[in-house]
C-alpha cells in the first residue's frame, strides 16, 4: 500500500532513532498522532470503551475508521482501539456467537497480531458503508453513525471496486 509505505518512511524513520532502544518496530502501533505498543487487556472484563454513534460523522471519516479498526484489529493486536470503534449492538452472524461485543471481547483482548499490512487487505466502501478485512478468512463489517455495528463472515469477499482510498493527508503525522 502506497499510502502505508509513505507513512512509514516519512514517520518511522525518524522515531526509529529516538524508540529504538526500547522497543523493535514490530512492537511500534500508530494511532492518531502517536505511537502505541500492543496490549494485552485480558485482566479487564468487559472492553475499556466502546464506539459511541454520533450521526454527524462524515463518510471520509468512517474510511479512516474502518482503516484504523482493520491495523487495530489485524496488523496492530490493539484492543483498546478496536473497541473503541464497536457500538453496543455489534449484530453477530457468525454462528454460535451472541450479538454485542462482550461475546468477543475474551476473543480479542490478548492483543493478538493477525497478519502484516502486506500479507491482508482491508476495504471500506462508502456506498454500502460496509467495510473489510482478508486475513485467513474475510470478514465484513457494516457502520453505522460511524461505529462498526454488524458483523458477516462467510463467504465473503473483498470488493473489487468501490473502496475508499485515504488521502495520503490524513497519513501524515500531526506532531
Ligand atoms: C460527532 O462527530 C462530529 C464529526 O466528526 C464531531 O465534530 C463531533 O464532535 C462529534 N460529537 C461527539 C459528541 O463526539
Ligand atoms: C451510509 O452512511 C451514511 C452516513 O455516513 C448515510 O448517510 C447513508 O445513508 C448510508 N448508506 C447506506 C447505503 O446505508
Amino acid at each position: 500500500m502506497r499510502f502505508l509505505r509513505l507513512l512509514t518512511t516519512s514517520l518511522l524513520a525518524p522515531i526509529t532513532c529516538l524508540a529504538a532502544p526500547l522497543v523493535s518496530d514490530d512492537d511500534l502501533v500508530l494511532r492518531d498522532d502517536l505511537i502505541y505498543k500492543r496490549e494485552n487487556l485480558c485482566s479487564l472484563k468487559s472492553p475499556p470503551q466502546l464506539c459511541q454513534p454520533n450521526s454527524s460523522v462524515t463518510p471520509e471519516e468512517t474510511a479512516l475508521r474502518a482503516y484504523k479498526f482493520y491495523r487495530a484489529f489485524v496488523v496492530d493486536g490493539d484492543p483498546r482501539t478496536m473497541f473503541s470503534l464497536i457500538d453496543s449492538s455489534y449484530i453477530q452472524h457468525h454462528a454460535g456467537y451472541q450479538s454485542g461485543p462482550q461475546a468477543i471481547w475474551s476473543l480479542f483482548c490478548n492483543g493478538n497480531k493477525i497478519g502484516s499490512e502486506a500479507s491482508t487487505a482491508w476495504c471500506f466502501v462508502p456506498s454500502t458503508n460496509m467495510s473489510y478485512a482478508r486475513y485467513s478468512t474475510t470478514d465484513r463489517w457494516r457502520w453505522v453513525d460511524g461505529c462498526v455495528h454488524e458483523h458477516w463472515d462467510s463467504n465473503e469477499r473483498i470488493p473489487t471496486t468501490g473502496c475508499a482510498k485515504l488521502p495520503t493527508a490524513t497519513a501524515a503525522p500531526k506532531l
